[in-house]
């Protein structure tokens, strides 16, 4: 019997991330039109991935600059987009040369868990009055899906941070932050494929699975879908319960 692999999270498999998670960013695209970037802005893209919203930033004709801490993201992401700057930096310790307009983030706070830390390096890092617009996952987001995978494995404990509107608003006027506007919505994320679930397992909740031998995992799996089905496969599609935190805030001038 192989030994259940150690509980930390691994560097991502950036091919399968692009290959088969492309809405990841696809949602993000309306973020980016909250954060109306304007010509000549500098703007960080914190949790930056492969890079395709900040591409899609630096369009705009704003000095977008992508911040990831996987090593793997940040090299597919200087690849995808030479010109664009990319560094790879924690978001819980990073720091800028030149302060920016505004910073942005889509689907990557939840992975901090340390977001006070990570609320303190935003703050720093603007202008005082620039703007931090984000979405990731809030209080509630994929809770069938977590629930399923414990009762299935024996892990209980969460590998991500989904704040409530009241938790998250509060940790960032503790920093000095000003949230002009804050909501929580239900987002149900269309999974591609009949392996749908299944991929997005094997990619973002691996940890859940650590507890279990790797030749038990696909057992494991197949319990959660089952259990899971009933609410999120609907006409042929998964569908993951995604519950979205978008929040937009201002350092205090
Ligand atoms: C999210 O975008 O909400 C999410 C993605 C992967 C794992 C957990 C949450």
């Amino acid at each position: 019997m192989s030994n259940p692999r150690p509980k930390r999270p691994n560097d991502w498999d950036v091919e399968q991330y692009e290959g088969r998670h492309a809405y990841v960013w696809n949602f993000g695209a309306s973020l980016i039109e909250i954060l109306a970037p304007q010509p000549a802005e500098r703007i960080l893209d914190l949790g930056c991935g492969p890079g395709q919203l900040t591409a899609q930033i630096a369009e705009s004709g704003a000095i977008a600059i992508g911040l990831d801490k996987s090593p793997a993201m940040i090299a597919q992401a200087r690849i995808n987009y030479p010109k664009l700057q990319f560094r790879l930096a924690d978001g819980a310790s990073f720091r800028v040369d030149e302060p920016v307009d505004a910073v942005f983030s889509n689907a990557a706070l939840h992975w901090m868990k340390q977001p006070e830390l990570v609320a303190t390096c935003v703050w720093r890092a603007l202008k005082p009055g620039g703007r931090f617009v984000a979405e990731f996952g809030g209080q509630g987001n994929v809770r069938a899906i977590v629930e399923a995978i414990s009762a299935a494995s024996g892990e209980t404990e969460s590998q991500w941070y989904f704040p409530s509107i009241g938790e998250y608003a509060t940790l960032l006027e503790r920093v000095g932050f000003a949230v002009t506007n804050a909501v929580l919505f239900d987002r149900p994320t269309p999974l591609a494929g009949e392996d749908g679930l299944q991929d997005w397992i094997k990619m973002f909740a691996d940890p859940l699975l650590a507890l279990k031998p790797v030749e038990e995992r696909p057992e494991v799996i197949q319990r959660v879908e089952e259990t899971v089905r009933p609410k999120l496969f609907r006409d042929g599609v998964w569908y993951a319960d995604y519950k979205r935190l978008r929040i937009i805030a201002h350092r205090e001038p």
